[in-house]
């Protein structure tokens, strides 16, 4: 069950619990002790017969009707002398006894009173005290009677909470749910409850913040597409201009300056490219699926980097199989990793793939400069470059590891990145079990 129950039902039985103690208390304090009263009623036929049959006798024959109630009772009637019932007492029942009242010991099934104040009834009378042990006096089934009835109002609580409490944890939990799916990029997601639901209110509110989040998501999104989208058309206008005017210009310095502004417009062309793809990777919910062997695939990645770096290890462990996926969008996210390596390292990038329980984990190390912690999640963010003096050198747009991150992503998988063994960065791609097939 709920944590919501156990706590609640724990506070309810915590504070019967307590109001039993305070009732007792104060019953004690007003009324006297109940359980006290409880003995005096289940020892009231001996009481009754020492009051009205023995006590009305006349004084010179109360001691044979105490002996005639001795021979039929099973209840031991003894006449101690004074001071031993006194040091026999519980505690606080002097007085009551020095006044000449039945004082009742429950936990020895005894009562004491004395025989008389005066001596009337025989010599020394007053000196003696009358001892009633072995009384039927039972507190044991008392409080079993207490405790069954603290049982059964417990087990009469548990389910009215329990209902209550379910509907409550069950409404929490769809939030919760909902929560997860929304924070997964799942932007669709919405908490479906009644109106008569305890947190509705709630689930109101968070769904009216879930819709305004996915409004400007997309928004964004869209502008994003349909900002390259429209450079694209000037951008092969330009292009086109400029072959016209590279044909007509016979100046070569024109033609130098030509030749650099195609360079300039190849890179806008290329990150108009990146931009769209990266759109197209936002706007997708979930990859292609098609089975393809990986080991070549990861080969042919790390065959294609120009220039070939110093050393390049290739290790993938045997059976790797195949995947159910993009093989594109995985090649393409391979081999940026294999790229931003081979950019980096001093020497070596290593490339390396295993299966183990169940998932497939894919490695790319180089002994760079490595990622320093505090930047390990923003490199995953568009246009985030590390260093800008040292990346503005190796060229790019800083759009590679988050296009890599969202293909890994739509395969359900992760990437991260850590400290390589090599001493730079080692980027990991991990993909689940469902992507994978022996
Ligand atoms: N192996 C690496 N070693 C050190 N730094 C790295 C490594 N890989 C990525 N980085 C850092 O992360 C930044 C983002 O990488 P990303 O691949 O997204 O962009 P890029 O390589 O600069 O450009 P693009 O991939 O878009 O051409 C890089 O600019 C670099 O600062
Ligand atoms: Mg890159």
């Amino acid at each position: 069950m709920n944590r919501l129950f156990f706590r609640f039902f724990i506070l309810v039985m915590l504070s019967i619990t307590a109001a039993t103690f305070v009732v007792y208390f104060v019953f004690t304090r007003l009324f006297g002790d109940p359980f006290e009263d409880i003995a005096r009623r289940q020892a009231s036929a001996q009481i009754f017969l020492l009051e009205q049959y023995v006590d009305q006798a006349p004084a010179d024959e109360w001691l044979g009707r105490l002996n005639k109630v001795r021979e039929v009772s099973t209840t031991q009637f003894d006449l101690i002398p004074l001071d031993q019932a006194r040091q026999a007492l519980p505690y606080g029942s002097r007085a009551a006894f020095e006044r000449g009242e039945l004082v009742l010991d429950p936990s020895h099934k005894t009562f004491f009173r004395r025989v008389d104040l005066a001596g009337e009834r025989y010599i020394g009378s007053n000196e003696e005290a009358l001892r009633a042990s072995r009384l039927p006096v039972d507190l044991g089934q008392a409080l079993l009677m207490e405790l069954v009835r603290y049982v059964v109002v417990a087990l009469a609580l548990l389910v009215p909470i329990a209902l209550w409490s379910r509907s409550h944890w069950q409404g929490l939990q769809m939030l919760a749910r909902v929560a997860d799916e929304f924070g997964a990029g799942k932007l669709a997601a919405r908490a479906q409850m009644k109106p008569s639901d305890a947190a509705y209110p709630l689930a109101q509110r968070i769904n009216a913040m879930a819709g305004r989040i996915q409004g400007l998501l997309e928004s964004q999104r869209n502008l994003l597409h349909s900002v390259s989208h429209e450079l694209r058309t000037p951008i092969a206008r330009l292009e086109f201009g400029l072959e016209l005017l590279a044909d007509k210009a016979g100046d070569p310095a024109l033609s130098k300056r030509v030749a650099a502004m195609h360079g300039d417009l190849a890179e806008l062309n290329e990150l108009v490219n990146e931009l769209l793809s990266m759109s197209k990777l936002d706007n997708a919910t979930e990859a292609q699926r098609a089975l393809f062997e990986l080991e070549p695939v990861l080969r042919e990645c790390a065959e294609g980097l120009h220039p070939p770096p110093a050393e390049l290890h290739v290790e993938l462990g045997a059976m790797l199989g195949s995947v159910a996926g993009d093989r594109r969008l995985l090649a393409r996210a391979v081999g940026n990793l294999l790229r931003n390596a081979q950019k980096y390292a001093a020497h070596t990038v290593a490339l390396s793939a295993r299966r183990d329980d169940g998932l497939l984990r894919i490695l790319v190390d180089d002994d760079g400069p490595g990622i320093p912690e505090e930047e390990r999640e923003r490199v995953f963010e568009p246009f985030y470059r590390l260093d800008r003096s040292r990346d503005r050198a190796t060229g790019g747009f800083g759009l590679g590891l988050s296009i890599a991150r969202k293909a890994v992503r739509l395969h359900g998988g992760t990437l991260r990145v850590e400290r390589s063994p090599l001493g730079g960065a080692r980027f990991i791609i991990t993909l689940p079990d469902g992507v994978l097939t022996g």
